[in-house]
């Protein structure tokens, strides 16, 4: 493609894969999954599952992005032209669709929780326990609320897809990522002083093994893939993007580093928080992140509601933005493939997409309400919407990339590519084809069955 821009600096490449990787499944889902899961051991399986099936995968996305520079699905096809693999690529994007539409829908949450800040609603500090709890699950049933908060969180992201790889993604991912990292960073200190946080810390520390099934490893694998943004063309198309001299092993190393460690200051924000909001439980599902943290604001500074105000404010502006800079993610694979594929113009391409996940997304939230009795297989369209991908379509998609850049690219292509031409060293070359030709499809397809 002629007119293929990539990305402008070293440092956006990072910041731009970071802002996929980090976003509403390190703060959200990843805290969510801890509490469903059983807490501490879990965290163990699932920085396990970063190390040995995260990294490895997202670099075997790396070389097939960068090599081809090209859209998921031409990738593919230029690489194994004719074969079947080729269908990873046309699956990544719709799997990249389906987690657009529900994530769309919690987006639009931390926007009104960004507004209900500003608006002072967030603010209480009576006594009703449930206080929190009921203003969560007032808004998530209210039947238009939400929707209109989901649509506006998605004219943002078409906005900045419209403009390109780098006035768009990159330009807003470098000012996103460090005030995010920032805030965190805070806040991570303010649930420590709360009084129930060193309960929240045995629960993230001390792992029960008594806990884990293979349903639970099921799940960390699952979550690992979900927050690295893996086998749904993501990170394959942002690779795409990435310049000649881009050092693979040292993005994708840093990615999972932030984007693990986002995830684990999550668990020590929020189940502080957890164990010290009477009522609340470390298995109430969605809700949590929702529920548990206006508390902290409100109450860990309670003698200075000023800070109180503030914090709230600026967390779930951020949260809105870490969103943001995934969901610009998670549209551009679907963009870029009807725009190099289908022969779109880009602004087509993308109005296509974000009206399409607009329906769907609606549908979506209305499940959470209105639609809530309608269930596929005991589930609500929002869960199925989650799941399906977190839970089937992502390990299958990274035993399918495992397997294509493991046993069937060349060997000497990927290395290539790993060490840009023999200009790096990557020593651990011989482990990482290792696992991703033995370890990884047999732990996941073990884990599956
Ligand atoms: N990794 C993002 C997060 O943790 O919120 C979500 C995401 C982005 C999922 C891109 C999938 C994706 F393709």
């Amino acid at each position: 493609m002629a007119d293929r821009k990539n990305f402008g600096s070293k440092l956006g490449v990072v910041l731009a894969s970071a802002g996929s990787a980090v976003g509403l499944g390190n703060i959200w889902r990843f805290p969510t999954e801890v509490g469903e899961n059983g807490g501490a051991a879990f965290v163990l399986v699932y920085l396990l599952c970063v190390i040995l099936v995260g990294v490895p995968i997202m670099l075997g996305e790396f070389v097939i992005g960068r090599h081809t520079h090209a859209n998921t699905a031409t990738a593919y096809q230029q690489l194994a032209p004719g074969k079947w693999w080729r269908v990873q690529g046309t699956m990544g994007v719709l799997v990249a669709f389906i987690i657009s539409c529900y994530y769309m829908v919690v987006a639009g949450w931390t926007l009104y929780y960004a507004y209900a800040s500003l608006t002072g609603a967030l603010q209480y500090q009576g006594d009703d326990a449930t206080y929190f709890s009921d203003f969560f699950d007032n808004f998530v049933t209210h039947p238009w609320l939400p929707v209109l908060f989901a649509m506006l969180f998605m004219v943002m992201v078409h906005g900045i897809i419209v403009k390109g790889v780098q006035d768009g993604i990159e330009r807003f991912s470098k000012v996103m990522m460090p005030m995010l990292l920032l805030i965190i960073a805070v806040l991570t200190v303010c649930a420590f002083s709360l009084p129930g946080s060193s309960e929240g810390l045995r629960y993230l520390l001390h792992p029960d093994f008594s806990k884990l099934s293979a349903q639970t490893v099921l799940n960390a694998i699952g979550q690992a893939f979900y927050s690295l943004s893996l086998a749904m063309g993501c990170l394959c198309t942002y690779a795409s993007y990435f310049r000649d001299d881009t050092n693979l092993v040292k993005t994708a190393f840093s990615v999972s580093l932030i984007d693990t460690m986002v995830a684990l200051l999550a668990g020590f924000i929020i189940f502080p928080a957890v164990f010290s909001v009477p009522g609340l439980e470390p298995g109430d599902g969605p809700g949590l992140v929702f529920k548990s943290l206006p508390y902290i604001f409100s109450h860990a500074f309670a003698s200075m509601p000023v800070m109180g105000y503030i914090f709230s404010l600026l967390f779930y502006l951020l949260l809105f933005l870490a969103a943001l800079t995934s969901a610009i993610s998670i549209h551009e694979p679907v963009t870029a493939y009807l725009h190099e594929v289908h022969q779109m113009s880009r602004r087509k391409a993308a109005l296509w997409v974000t009206m399409v996940s607009v329906v769907l997304g609606v549908v979506c939230s209305l499940s959470c309400g209105l639609l809530g009795d309608m269930k596929i297989l005991g589930m609500t369209l929002f869960d199925c919407f989650d799941a399906l991908p977190a839970k089937i379509l992502m390990p299958v998609g990274g035993i399918i990339i495992s397997l294509f850049t493991g046993w069937y690219l060349d060997r000497k292509l990927v290395e290539d590519e790993l060490t840009n031409y023999g200009k790096l060293r990557f020593p651990l070359f011989p482990v990482f084809i290792f696992l991703l030709r033995w370890v990884i499809p047999v732990a996941i397809a073990l884990v599956m069955v």
